[in-house]
């Protein structure tokens, strides 16, 4: 029983910090840059993520040390295109997904963004790719869709004339509608003329399970044994109202051709009924947030004092070119690019692990199993020689030739490679239709109750959106 003697244990006991301390002061990532902290303990990086400040306390350490910070023990943020190409497009997909991405199961079942490897993901988007190909939403039923639901908003814009309307509910239940019509038309949402489909949106939008979920990741055990009680500290996520449109209209038959539905239902893919509806149901949240958060930023942002030459530029472009695509009006993409680089629907990490021996990544050896990532809202700023005054929304810089390729490469708004994000035509497609049909109408600005601390980035799980989940603004017609 040589393990009771007293001061074997205390011995024991004090060796335990040591070995740790050696093990950390020995890891390959001390040569990379970071606060030191972080060579210890990944307590300062919960924190933040606990207070909805993960994107902006990476972006701040990649401020202060570079391109490529470690910011825990175990993990590394790189904000470069060397970064980017490795860790997201090397061999097509890029490394595989962490357990991050369990969060992300719906029903019980991996959606293709939940996936964890290439394999699972490569068959699921062969099967899902084609309905959100640009060829199937420049089809004039898609596009058709999206423009009557972009009038649709544009009748709550007119009829909030004299008054204000509340932007991130309106653009909320614009996406909600957009998306749930690509995915299962005719059983899609009617949010911008039924109240009843707006508390669909809202139970989705409102949704404050950050510190259940960020709980379940991290101690899932834990998270399994004191799930019951957690409940009344951190809310977990439900959406029983999503679930039962979902569950509902993806059993339904004969769906409209272009819909992700119809395509799953194509028997020889011989997908169960709660794999499509978990596929729907994450392409639906995914489709409102995204969509929705990034247009109301960008709008609050055009609609400041100091940018009111850009809301001109776009009015005059949109006056003068009434029938020319949305597609081919490069004042209104180059806002639209300007705004997802500001503010991206997506700002932070996407982590996946560094696979088996180990590679090196832009110039740093980094362990197998190391979690590696890059955020939008740091290698959109980062580098000042791509991005001049990169706090400044400018939508000129995307007009310039000169430098062109490096913006577009560093531009990961909606990621990079084979696990980029799948919606990129449709939510283009949606961004401009609406901001086209707006400024043809009208002027907006900001309602005078409207504060900037409003509308700064908080984080969500994965996306962000204005902290206090309202945007305020008068809508001006204009005179024509
Ligand atoms: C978020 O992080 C930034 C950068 O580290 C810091 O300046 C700011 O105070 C943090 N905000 C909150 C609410 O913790």
């Amino acid at each position: 029983m040589a393990l009771l003697n007293p001061s074997l244990l205390r011995l024991l006991i004090c060796l335990i910090p040591i070995f740790y301390v050696w093990k950390c002061l020995s890891s390959p990532l001390r040569k990379c840059p970071g606060p030191w902290s972080s060579l210890f303990t990944s307590w300062i990086l919960k924190w933040h993520e606990f207070h909805a400040n993960r994107t902006r306390y990476v972006h701040h350490l990649h401020v202060l040390y570079g391109p490529v910070v470690r910011i825990a023990p175990n993990e590394v943020s790189f904000a470069s295109l060397e970064g980017i190409k490795e860790i997201y497009c090397s061999g097509g997909s890029g490394y595989d997904k962490t357990e991050f991405y369990n969060l992300f199961q719906v029903y019980g079942r991996r959606t293709m963004f939940s996936t964890l490897n290439k394999a699972d993901h490569a068959k699921r988007k062969r099967i899902l790719a084609d309905r959100y190909a640009n060829t199937n939403i420049m089809r004039p039923v898609v596009l058709d869709g999206i423009k009557e639901r972009s009038l649709r908003f544009i009748g709550r814009c007119s009829e909030s004339v004299g008054g204000t309307v509340d932007l991130f509910i309106c653009l909320h239940d614009y996406a909600f509608d957009c998306i749930t019509h690509h995915l299962f038309h005719p059983y899609g949402s009617d949010s911008l003329l039924k109240q009843g489909d707006e508390e669909i949106m809202k139970e989705v939008t409102f949704d404050e399970s950050l510190k259940n979920r960020l709980l379940q990741y991290y101690h899932p055990e834990l998270h399994k044994l004191i799930g019951n009680i957690l409940h009344y500290f951190a809310k977990p996520r439900q959406t029983p109202l999503a679930d039962n449109l979902v569950l509902g209209a993806s059993s339904r038959t004969e769906p409209a051709q272009f819909t992700l539905l119809s395509r799953m239902q194509e028997k020889n893919y011989n997908l169960e009924q709660l794999d499509m509806a978990a596929e729907c149901l994450d392409h639906m949240a995914a489709g409102i947030d995204t969509t929705g958060d990034a247009l109301c930023f960008l709008m609050w942002e055009i609609s400041q004092p100091n940018m009111i030459h850009v809301q001109q530029r776009l009015q005059e472009e949109l006056r003068d070119n009434p029938d020319v695509e949305f597609d081919r009006l490069p004042y209104l993409d180059a806002v639209v690019l300007e705004g997802l680089r500001c503010f991206p629907a997506i700002p932070m990490s996407l982590p996946r692990y560094v696979p088996n021996g180990g590679r090196t990544i832009d110039g740093f050896f980094v362990p197998g199993g190391t979690i590696v990532s890059c955020q939008a809202y740091s290698t959109q700023r980062i580098d000042q020689n791509v991005f001049p005054n990169p706090d400044t929304f400018n939508p000129d810089r995307w007009l310039e030739e000169r430098g062109d390729l490096d913006r577009k490469r560093l531009f990961f708004a909606f990621a990079s490679g084979g696990r980029g994000c799948v919606g990129k035509h449709l939510a283009l497609a949606e961004m401009k239709t609406l901001l086209r049909d707006v400024y043809t109408r009208f002027k907006t600005v900001p309602d005078e109750t409207m504060k900037p601390e409003m509308m700064q980035m908080s984080d969500q799980l994965i996306s962000s959106q204005p902290r206090e989940q309202k945007c305020l603004m008068r809508l001006v017609p204009l005179q024509n």
